[in-house]
């Protein structure tokens, strides 16, 4: 039996920071206390006084397996989730072939046995004409089912009315929803392609993918999610206006929740004057004063998950003219360093963090023994130094397409070690290369 503790640590767990050690045995934690006396086969872990927090569970990458894996693999990129404290993951449907079967479904969770480094979950995706397939999910089969109610990377805008229907009437699983109103999205396109031909500048991209199609198109899921009794979950919300639809009770009293990601908080529309394409993503990265009511939006729980959307792009795709680029950004590693700013700032305390980024998407998602760290719960710890500063470089990404929106910026905290399922896999810099996460055990199926 492996024994490991973890001493000195600031434990951010369940609302508190209180200074404890932590054994972990045979992968789950076996004992959370002020001090646990080490055996003479123990591994003892010195924290230093650092920050444990438990392991982030973002439910939205795109890993581009099969399909896109000269962009990122699912081997790849959940190995930069790792180096980013993030311990699971939900994954998108919209790769090559699309996720749209429960056949494809099971081919993905076999590829993910062999090379996952990290903990994994797959979301079906619905089309306008395969809900036989989403009534048939049983449970643990996926995570939820993804809805394009807006079209966006991959072809699988779901624009039918009558497939709508079906599908938040039917789904036993949680429904998760992109949200922009296409025919809007078309007509701005058209309207700034007569001005500028081909070469829209990259900061109208909020003009075209604008504040309006966002808000026609959450309004529209919630009334369905709110006709039809839905579990909804609303993806990367974007605008101040759509916080207005949702409501700030406690998450497990909401059957509508709704997440933002981090690149929303961090950048606004002033950052395409220097990053360009880089940041061009669905929805659009909108204005400082839609970015300053997001952040408040999660302080005041109206928000209930921080995610990343995950979605990289190769360097040259990024830099092609504005219809050609293709929209997503690289997150994975950075997400967490990224939030910890907030909390620098003094706008999120550790604690919320920790709720909105592994606690909510637990429970969302009926995650089974994860999301916590709590005696009996897998072991998946992430700990952060929150006064070592970290420059993201070239020589320090692991993103396969090599470029991160941070590149050059420095961040107030680093990323000491990661664990999953109590194995140590970061630390000082280096992914340990024999580490392999397990499929995410979910507890979120409600036949209908
Ligand atoms: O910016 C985005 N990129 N938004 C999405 O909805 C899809 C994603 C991707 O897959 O590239």
């Amino acid at each position: 039996m492996t024994d490991t503790i973890i001493s000195n640590a600031r434990l951010v767990n369940d609302g508190t920071v209180s200074e404890v050690d932590v054994r972990i045995q045979d992968g789950r934690i076996a004992q959370v206390d002020g001090m646990i006396q080490a055996g003479p086969k123990t591994v003892v872990y010195d924290a230093q006084g650092k920050h444990l927090l438990p392991g982030l569970i973002d439910d939205q990458v795109h890993f581009r397996e099969p399909g896109g894996t000269h962009k990122g693999s699912i081997a790849t990129e959940s190995r930069a989730a790792l180096a980013g404290g993030i311990t699971s993951y939900m994954e998108m449907p919209n790769v090559n072939p699309p996720t749209v079967s429960i056949d494809k479904l099971h081919e993905k969770y076999q590829l993910a046995e062999k090379k996952s480094y990290a903990n994994y979950a797959f979301y079906l995706g619905a089309t306008n004409d395969n809900v036989d397939q989403i009534r048939a999910l049983a449970p643990g089969d996926a995570c939820g089912v993804k809805v394009f109610m807006g079209a966006s990377t991959g072809n699988m805008l779901v624009d039918d009315p009558a497939a709508l229907e079906q599908i938040f009437s039917n789904s036993p699983l949680p429904v998760v929803t992109h949200c922009e109103d296409t025919p809007t999205i078309l007509a701005n396109e058209q309207r700034q392609r007569e001005q500028y031909g081909e070469d829209v500048p990259v900061k109208n991209h909020p003009v075209i993918r604008s504040a309006d199609a966002c808000f026609l198109s959450s309004s529209l899921a919630v009334q369905l999610a709110q006709k039809h009794h839905t579990r909804l979950h609303v993806l990367h919300l974007t605008t101040g206006r759509e916080l207005e639809l949702f409501s700030n009770l406690p998450v497990e009293q909401k059957h509508i929740t709704v997440e933002v990601c981090a690149h929303h908080l961090f950048f606004d529309d002033r950052d395409y004057a220097c990053q360009q394409g880089l940041i061009k993503c669905n929805p659009a990265i909108k204005s400082a004063k839609d970015r300053t009511a997001l952040l408040k939006g999660v302080v005041d729980n109206y928000v209930d998950v921080l995610a990343t959307d995950h979605a990289p792009h190769t360097w040259e795709e990024k830099h092609q003219t504005y219809f050609n680029i293709p929209s997503g950004l690289p997150l994975v590693q950075h997400a967490l360093l990224s939030l910890l700013e907030h909390y620098h700032r003094g706008i999120f305390t550790l604690p919320l963090i920790v709720e909105k980024s592994a606690h909510a998407p637990a429970k969302i998602f009926g995650v089974v023994d994860r999301g916590y760290v709590a005696e009996g719960y897998w072991a998946d710890l992430v700990l952060v130094d929150l006064h070592r500063p970290y420059t993201v470089s070239r020589q320090n990404i692991l993103y396969k397409c090599g470029w991160s929106p941070f590149e050059g910026y420095t961040f107030k905290s680093s990323v000491v070690a990661t664990w999953v399922n109590g194995e140590l896999g970061y630390t000082d810099g280096k992914v340990a290369d024999n580490i392999r996460g397990k499929r995410l055990q979910l507890s979120n199926h409600q036949p209908r």
